[in-house]
């Protein structure tokens, strides 16, 4: 049977969760697919990992140009994370003819217009593991949906920060212990901020927007918000209304303008999304002919990303010489910025006859209905007090919190969610 030789750069969670399965499925991949799949090569800073894996000495490698440089190396695997050297690497790896299977979202993100405009026919970047973890959501948005336009994406696409809400609302854990088991898990980014202030989801929302839309969406146009100023008492008072809270990532294009934002939401008890749990993920798609289609899986760690990967490496080896995919054009997408949603907002104020008043006065000033409100508790003559508005637009809303926090009554907003 024929062999084909491949490399992976970075041997972490996911470049070890690849091994495991190109090894542990070896022979029903070379069955189904006619060619043996053989790790030539394996770059690590750390050589000793590869090692202790039970991995040849001599496939253990320090030095990129092993990889760039050998010929017999067909497709590489870039799962090192970063920004830099894996924007230089995959860059020769296109040059030297080699096709490239990277998860690495961040680059993506940053650099779409340079790596895709890096790709020749014999020499392709696939990225399946980019988003979603296991989900074929990539390869659903380029060829399964091909019949449609696409209006909408929404969904929990990172599957940290959906384990940490869940944990805390489920087993009362604190944000930190919940986030040390994601990390724990292999779930989390390399430095965990980028998870948590949403980044990371932003930088997928960037990747399956632009091929759902068929344009780049630049990252830098997308709104983010993370889950990092987030309260257990906010999951709370959510869960007593009837609602989940989800760190989403929502994309609407109507019109040619485009709504693309990361943000905490509040998601009813009895929508789909509220039942995603731990670090799985879940993608809603609205297309014009097909309706609504929701995609659901593991979204994070060694073993559902790495399948995402040893597919797009055999899809990368059977493409080889073929022409390349349809290109996401070019131009700057125009954004709608002042999107329409409901909110959820809490603030603590005096108790004392007008303070109320104060702040519903303002809120009709901004334009903003106010669909329920609850007084829930006094400490020190402060009183908690929550409230829910029927859809308004964004400016009307940060305006009216805007005013709301310098009012003399108001000590402090406390929470601002949008509510879906
Ligand atoms: P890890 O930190 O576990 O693995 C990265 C590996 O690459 C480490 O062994 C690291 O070594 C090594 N490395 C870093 N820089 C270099 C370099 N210059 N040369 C050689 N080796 C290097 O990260 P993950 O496996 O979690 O993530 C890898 C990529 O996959 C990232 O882009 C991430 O966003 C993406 N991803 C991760 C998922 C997950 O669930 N973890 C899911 C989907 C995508 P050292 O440890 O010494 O720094
Ligand atoms: N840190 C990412 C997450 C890994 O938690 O979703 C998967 O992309």
């Amino acid at each position: 049977m024929k062999k084909v030789n491949i490399a992976i750069m970075g041997f972490g969670i996911v470049g070890g969760g690849t091994y495991d399965i190109l090894t542990g499925n070896y022979k029903m991949i070379a069955d189904s697919t006619g060619f043996g799949i053989n790790v030539k090569r394996v770059l690590d800073l750390d050589t000793q990992k590869i090692i202790d894996k039970g991995i040849a000495k001599e496939v253990a490698t320090k030095n990129f140009e092993d990889i760039v440089n050998d010929p017999d190396i067909s497709v590489v695997v870039e799962t090192m994370g970063g920004v830099e050297p894996a924007r230089g690497f995959i860059l020769r790896c296109l040059e030297a003819g080699k096709s490239v299977v990277t998860a690495n979202k961040e680059l993506l993100a940053k650099h779409w217009a340079e790596l895709k405009s890096a790709e020749t026919d014999s020499a392709r970047i696939f990225f399946e593991a980019s988003c979603a973890g296991g989900i074929p959501i990539i390869r659903t948005l380029e060829q399964g949906m091909q019949a449609n336009n696409i209006t909408q994406i929404m969904g929990i696409i990172n599957g940290t920060t959906n384990f940490i809400l869940d944990k805390m609302s489920e087993e009362g854990l604190s944000y930190s212990d919940a986030l040390k088991i994601a990390q724990d898990l292999g779930y989390a980014e390399a430095n965990p901020a980028a998870d948590v202030e949403g980044y990371d989801a932003m930088y997928k929302l960037s990747i399956l927007s632009s091929l759902a839309f068929g344009k780049h969406i630049p990252y830098t146009g997308i709104c983010r918000e993370g889950i990092d100023k987030i309260s257990a008492r906010d999951i709370a008072e959510g869960k007593a209304m009837g609602y989940t809270l989800k760190l989403l990532g929502i994309a609407q294009n109507s019109d040619g303008k485009i709504e693309a934002r990361v943000n905490p939401a509040f998601v009813p008890d009895k929508h789909p999304l509220a039942g995603v749990r731990g670090a799985f993920n879940a993608v809603y798609l609205k297309g014009d002919y097909v309706g609504d289609i929701m995609l659901y899986g593991s979204g994070a760690g060694a073993h559902p990303t790495g399948s995402a990967i040893v597919s797009d490496v055999i899809v990368a080896i059977g493409m080889r010489g073929k022409k390349a995919k349809k290109k996401v054009s070019k131009g700057e997408p125009k954004f709608n910025y002042n999107y329409s949603s409901k909110y959820y907002f809490s603030i603590t104020a005096e108790d004392k006859a007008g303070s109320l008043a104060k702040v519903t006065a303002l809120l009709g000033k901004c334009g903003v209905s106010l669909a329920s409100l609850v007084q829930k508790e006094v400490t020190n003559g402060q009183a908690y007090i929550s409230f829910l508005t029927h859809c308004t637009y964004e400016q009307s809303m940060q305006k009216a919190i805007g005013e709301i926090t310098k009012l003399d009554c108001v000590s402090s907003v406390e929470s601002l969610i949008r509510v879906i």
